[in-house]
């Protein structure tokens, strides 16, 4: 099997503050408490995955840990050439360079680069609400001011982006730079390609 998305994995006492934290003081206020007698706890407070690692990620792991020393290190070919693949096989990029590729070991490190690449700290970044409590913490820990364009449930209860909105805060907040989740975190959105389209038809026509 190439991936396994069926196996309950018992993770508690595995790096998984997903079930650890669940009740525990250190996290009270954030984790949720203890489930009642007879449930059981459903780690949905935190977007861990919850299914194996893909096995050949695993074995790689493996074989790089049975040499005992861990240095400083720089990407190797290998890892540039992933992502040139990558790109070229689902997005049809073919020309992407060595000095185009960054190296992050997470998402909010690589917001936070190209944040500095688009813009200088004091300047206002556009984020729909409610957001990601990642992204307000990397953002303003960075000395970035957040405009909020509140996301808005629609008659059916579906949350929508309201473009007029980000159009006029953008405008009134001279926003050059805007951080778009998708799916989006929180809410579960996965933005459709008319609503991608739309928001893009916001920044561009506002040079963000
Ligand atoms: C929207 C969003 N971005 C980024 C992250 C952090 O991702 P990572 O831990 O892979 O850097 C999370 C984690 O919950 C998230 O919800």
């Amino acid at each position: 099997m190439k991936y396994d998305f069926e196996t309950l994995i018992d993770r508690r006492g595995h790096d998984a503050i997903a079930v650890d934290a669940v009740g525990s003081e250190q996290f009270k206020g954030t984790a949720p408490s203890k489930p009642m007698k007879g449930f059981d706890e459903i780690p949905m407070w935190v977007a861990d995955m919850n299914f194996p690692t893909a096995k050949s990620i695993q074995d790689a792991i493996i074989a790089r840990a049975q040499h005992p020393a861990f240095g400083y290190f720089v990407p190797t070919d290998q890892y540039y050439d992933a992502i040139a693949f990558w790109h070229r096989i689902r997005k049809g990029v073919t020309d992407l360079s060595r000095e185009e590729i960054g190296y992050e070991n997470g998402v909010l490190g690589g917001v936070v680069s190209a944040l500095k690449v688009f813009a200088s700290p004091g300047d206002a970044v556009l984020l729909h609400s409610p957001t990601y409590m990642g992204f307000t913490s990397c953002v303003t820990g960075n000395g970035y001011h957040i405009v909020h364009s509140p996301l808005k449930t629609d008659t059916s209860g579906v949350w929508r982006m309201d473009y007029e909105d980000m159009d006029r805060k953008i405008k009134e907040n001279h926003i050059h730079i805007a951080i778009f989740c998708n799916p989006h975190n929180p809410c579960g959105r996965a933005w459709s390609r008319d609503e991608i389209r739309a928001a893009m038809e916001v920044y561009e026509r506002n040079d963000v």
